[in-house]
């Protein structure tokens, strides 16, 4: 057994996100880490496959994929071909987000990856830092692996969120945020 055999799926929570986005009439949504596992991979479940997510469970009108791998965004490409809305954008994610002037809706993150001496969480902090003011007033913010190395990748990004009057919608593998603390 390895150590991921032992954490729960994202997808309930990716799931949640997506019908609190359609409550909310969401129209702009942008991912921070596309896909990068086919869905026929043993592990997708596991990662998420969040692209795919968006795409079936949202209403959304742009899906913005932000990945720094060329194999990824296409990858990406490849299997959302028959949902309009997905847009997979090869890019740094601070880069992109530096130049991004969009209404942000929902912001996934799920990029930099949990690994021992990377600075992954510092990364997600910059990022939220850079999107923050793009992120319209009932947005929700969803951090993946938050669940793992004493907060994962909302280690920082969590505290910095409460201290700009977000609150915590749920916690677990992922942590959702918002400053409407109401579910729907
Ligand atoms: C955990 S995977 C994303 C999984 C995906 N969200 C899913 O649910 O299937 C993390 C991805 O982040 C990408 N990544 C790492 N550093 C990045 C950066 N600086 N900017 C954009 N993407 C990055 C990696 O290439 C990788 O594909």
């Amino acid at each position: 057994m390895n150590r991921n055999s032992l954490r729960l799926s994202p997808l309930p929570s990716l799931r949640h996100a997506a019908e609190l986005f359609n409550a909310r009439n969401g129209k702009i949504i942008i991912e921070l880490g596309g896909l990068n596992l086919p869905p026929e991979h043993p592990q997708f479940e596991l990662w998420g496959g969040s692209t795919i997510n968006w795409a079936m469970h949202t209403r959304a009108l742009r899906i913005l994929s932000i990945d720094i791998n060329p194999r990824v965004t296409q990858l990406t490409r490849e299997h959302t071909r028959r949902f309009a809305a997905v847009e997979p954008v090869t890019a740094d994610a601070l880069l992109f987000l530096s130049g991004c002037q969009l209404p942000i809706d929902l912001l996934y993150f799920d990029a930099w990856d949990v690994e021992q001496n990377s600075p992954y969480k510092q990364r997600h902090l910059d990022a939220f830092r850079l999107a923050l003011p793009h992120l319209t007033p009932r947005a929700i913010v969803l951090v993946d692996d938050t669940d793992i190395d004493n907060g994962g990748k909302g280690e920082l990004v969590v505290p910095e969120a409460l201290a700009n009057g977000f609150r915590i919608l749920w916690k677990g593998r992922q942590t959702a945020f918002s400053k409407d603390e109401m579910l729907y």
